[in-house]
């Protein structure tokens, strides 16, 4: 018997603090008790991300919290300027299609991170860009994308063009890239870090973004920031919303105060370290190697063994998930996600179990030499 355990970029592993708050009885949205507990997911999420307005909690995924932040501050005809080096890169101009804005994607070589030169290119060949999007964490390729630089040199050159940052795989594995000065909406997802199940979606503001919001016309009634507000005003959604998440947010973000930030940080790092060090003692190739982001480690197998080969040994044989690639890397790499509540033996059981079944695939890999090398990081 191996036990069960989720090793993905998302949905993670949920601790037990957090879904016994879950398992409490069912709140009415319009309670008393539920307002309490909405306005307290208000203070832990500012205190979170250190930011000054009170965030947005949306009823939704990831990717409709990014196309509600584009709809909300754009209107038809504007031009968005994005960084596409990744799935999620992607999705910006995918978004601006439909929502019949033009967009200018600033192509990234898959596992680099974007470059404050190509930033620059941009931004002054298209200062009529309403916004700036990019991803904190491009989930798909693995890289920590350089925004607090990025996004400091948009404003620089351009102070009107709002910046919009998908922080939804970074967000509590490292720290907030900037504050309301640099970042106009920040947005995070429950199933990462904040080690909650999917459906919930937090977009927080910056006075000038909400400034953007009233002066667009309205276009969506679902994804009507100010009618959010206002709701939020009397310490309520507009519509239902994933209240039992919000409990549950409100026992993660206890946790994370538990843990401390700095430490919550530095365990993320760790983590990373110990991954990057098992799997190229395994003989692996890991993906992005200038700018690798903390929450997930992204590898290419040795000897063209296949990368999903592996992935579905692995789950079979020792009960771990791990995730493939997507878009461009489908079926050629393999990531391990380590962001939320996980601890350094849970990587070295991720990084054990993928060097045993290496081995049982053909190559012949030294998997106590990986595991006493991650052993000596996690003491450090
Ligand atoms: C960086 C990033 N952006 C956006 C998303 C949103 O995707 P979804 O709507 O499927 O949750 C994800 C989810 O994996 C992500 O990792």
């Amino acid at each position: 018997m191996f036990k069960e355990r989720l090793l993905t970029p998302g949905p993670t592993i949920i601790p037990q603090k957090v879904l016994q708050a879950m398992e409490l009885p069912m709140l009415h949205h319009r309670s008393e008790v539920f307002k309490k507990e909405l306005l307290k997911a208000c203070d832990g999420i500012r205190w979170l991300l250190s930011w000054d307005n009170n965030p947005l909690f949306l009823a939704c995924s990831g990717t409709g919290a990014l196309e509600a932040s584009v709809l909300n501050v754009c209107k038809p005809g504007d031009t968005i300027i994005t960084v596409n080096g990744g799935v999620f890169g992607a999705r910006w101009a995918q978004i601006a299609e439909r929502l019949q804005l033009k967009a200018h994607e600033i192509q990234v070589e898959w596992g680099s991170p974007v470059t404050e030169d190509q930033v620059v290119a941009a931004v002054t060949q298209h200062p009529e860009a309403r916004a700036f999007c990019i991803q904190h964490s491009e989930t798909s390729t693995t890289v920590l994308h350089p925004v607090e630089r990025i996004v400091r040199k948009v404003k620089e050159l351009s102070p009107s063009m709002l910046t919009l940052v998908d922080g939804i795989s970074a967000c509590a594995t490292t720290p907030v890239p900037g504050d309301t000065t640099t970042i106009d909406i920040f947005i995070a997802g429950s199933q990462k870090a904040l080690m909650l199940p999917p459906g919930l979606s937090v977009v927080a503001l910056s006075e000038r973004a909400w400034k953007a919001v009233e002066e667009t016309p309205r276009r969506s009634l679902y994804f009507d920031f100010l009618l959010e507000r206002k709701s939020l005003l009397s310490g309520e959604t507009s519509w239902t919303p994933t209240s039992t998440l919000i409990v549950g947010l409100n026992a993660a973000i206890e946790m994370f105060k538990a843990e401390g930030l700095e430490a919550m940080y530095t365990r993320h790092r760790t983590l990373s370290r110990m991954c990057h060090i098992g799997i190229q003692t395994l003989g692996c190739k890991l993906l992005a190697t200038d700018a690798p982001c903390p929450s997930v480690t992204g590898f290419l197998p040795p000897n063209g063994i296949d990368a999903d080969k592996v992935r579905n040994e692995v789950r079979t044989s020792y009960s771990i998930r791990l995730a493939g690639g997507q878009g461009a890397f489908k079926g050629k790499i393999l990531r391990i996600g380590h962001m939320g509540f996980v601890d350094p033996f849970d990587v070295l059981a991720g990084v054990t179990a993928i060097g045993l079944t290496l081995n049982k695939l053909g190559a012949s890999t030294d998997v106590a030499k990986a595991t006493s090398a991650m052993t000596l990081e996690m003491g450090k």
